[in-house]
């Protein structure tokens, strides 16, 4: 069911009381406040558990209010803003005073960007102001893609859950920082490194690792319960089946043209042969392997263009060392 204008109306209401709302966007739901209010930002650090060093990223209505929450638009950051606004895009720049500090983990940029969905669209209308919205999942923790993801996640911190159906993009927003010369791209996501290519007319670096505070960039991001594994695609299914035999409920990420997958293992998902529809799924696999009890994830990793890159991404740092705490 689709967020009604009633809806919109008491999520906008709720908003300038200060309190949390979460909403649908392209990419992963997010969990929502008014960015001008700093207490209500603070809000969001709480309920996801998220250290307040780790900077949000502000969704605004329209690229034509840029100006209002940035010092300056270099032309770079006009020309992407025009291409892919509404869209996966997150823009990093300089902060305008409006801006807590509150928002920005303390950095004197902001991230910024106009989500692709019709409901987060609503409410940045029918509220006016900006929403600061991380990925409405607990710190460390896979994003969530519907609705039902956020209520069975963070129900009880949740003021009110917008419902906007399944997300189309199902990873999150590409991150670029366009405050120097040169843009760079700090999270890959749905925009992908070719289309920026293209729009830029030139090549764009993906730094490996990031100076900026980007808590994506932590190895234990995105992960479920469950420990995943990384092995070449034809070994996922060799992999799978000595885990099982040792004991552990082994989830396989099939990749395709594996044949029959592997025999006797607690869950098998086939990924899906376009990178889009991967994508999409990807967080809801995660997840459902944690509801069907795996403790083990065996998957590989796709071809890193185009929206593989993303899946590439996240996949890795699934698979990455866990914190002790
Ligand atoms: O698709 C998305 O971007 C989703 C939806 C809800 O919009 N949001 C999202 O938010 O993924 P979050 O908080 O989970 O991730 C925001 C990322 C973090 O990695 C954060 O460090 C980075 O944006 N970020 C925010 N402000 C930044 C800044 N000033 N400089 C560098 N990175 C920044
Ligand atoms: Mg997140």
């Amino acid at each position: 069911m689709t967020a009604s204008t009633y809806d919109i109306d008491k999520a906008a209401g709720l908003l300038r009381a200060g309190r949390l709302v979460a909403l649908p966007t392209e990419t992963v739901y997010g969990l929502g406040a008014n960015a001008e209010d700093a207490a209500a930002v603070t809000r969001v650090f709480q309920a996801k558990g998220r250290p307040p060093s780790h900077p949000l990223i502000v969704h605004i209505g329209g690229a034509e209010l840029l100006g209002e929450w940035v010092e300056e638009v270099p032309a770079t950051a006009r020309l992407l803003a025009e291409h892919f606004w509404p869209g996966p895009l997150t823009l990093v720049l300089r902060r305008a005073p409006r801006v807590p500090l509150e928002a920005t983990g303390g950095l004197e940029t902001v991230a910024v960007r106009v989500p692709g969905h019709p409901v987060a669209l609503a409410l940045l209308a029918a509220f006016g102001g900006g929403v600061v919205a991380p990925s409405a999942n607990r710190f460390g923790s896979v994003s969530p893609t519907t609705a039902e993801h956020v209520r069975a996640e963070l129900g009880d911190v949740v003021d009110f859950v917008l419902d906007g159906g399944p997300c189309d993009v199902g990873v999150e927003s590409t991150i670029v920082d366009v405050t120097g010369d040169t843009p760079s791209v700090l999270r890959p996501g749905g925009v992908t490194r070719e289309d920026l290519e293209a729009v830029l007319g030139r090549p764009v670096a993906v730094p490996s690792t990031s100076h900026v505070r980007v808590p994506g960039q932590h190895p234990s991001h995105y992960a479920p319960e469950a420990r995943v594994v990384l092995v070449e695609p034809e070994k996922v299914v060799v992999e799978a089946e000595l885990a099982q035999e040792q004991g552990h409920k082994v989830g396989v990420l099939l990749p395709p043209s594996s044949g029959d997958g592997p025999a006797a293992v607690h869950a098998v998902v086939p990924v899906p042969g376009s990178m889009a529809d991967y994508a999409r799924s990807l967080y809801g696999f995660l997840r459902e392997f944690d509801q069907r009890g795996c403790d083990l994830v065996v998957a590989s990793l796709p071809p890193e263009e185009g929206l593989g890159l993303a899946i590439a991404n996240r996949l890795r740092r699934a698979a990455g060392p866990r914190d002790s705490g």
